[in-house]
């Protein structure tokens, strides 16, 4: 059965015919061409897929597409402003917090959470927030130290 849902994405409204079983993260990459957020797991375990929804962090490829019917979606692609990185993003590029990328759409979407709820976040904090993002590649060192860039750059 579809289902016409009407959802905000990146601060435009976007309106899809989707099949009620269909996942958000298919909807954003195949139904609306959003193919930034990226399909590791597809179980909800390695943070690949994470979205925002209505500012909170969800997998999704687990959430359905029809949950997110008169939401607001925010994906890796709406995090720059006018061309200018995010904070978090420039942060990823000058620390080099990625490797092979597919993990960091979804890194830089959890770190963006964090640093809007926690601006001043401790290496525990950042270590602790960004658990159920998985990456094969950096060791993760360096992911800690782009998410504390962006920290501390917001802060200045
Ligand atoms: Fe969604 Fe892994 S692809 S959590
Ligand atoms: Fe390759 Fe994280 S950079 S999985």
């Amino acid at each position: 059965m579809n289902r016409m849902i009407r959802l905000t994405v990146n601060g435009e409204s976007r309106e899809v015919e989707v099949p009620t079983y269909r996942t958000l993260l298919d909807c954003l990459r195949y139904d609306l061409g959003l193919t930034g957020s990226k399909e590791g797991c597809g179980v909800g375990v390695c943070g690949a897929c994470t979205v925002l929804l209505d500012g909170k962090m969800v997998s999704s490829c687990i959430a359905l597409a029809v949950f997110a019917d008169g939401r607001d979606v925010t994906t890796v692609e709406g995090l720059a402003e006018d061309e200018r990185l995010h904070p978090v993003q420039q942060a990823f590029m000058d620390f080099g917090g990625f490797q092979c990328g597919i993990c960091t759409p979804g890194q830089v979407v959890a770190a963006k959470a964090l640093l809007d709820e926690t601006p001043h976040p401790g290496d525990a904090e950042i270590r602790e927030w960004m658990l159920g993002n998985l990456c094969r590649c950096t060791g993760y060192y360096k992911i800690l130290e782009s998410v504390r860039a962006a920290a501390e750059r917001s802060r200045a």
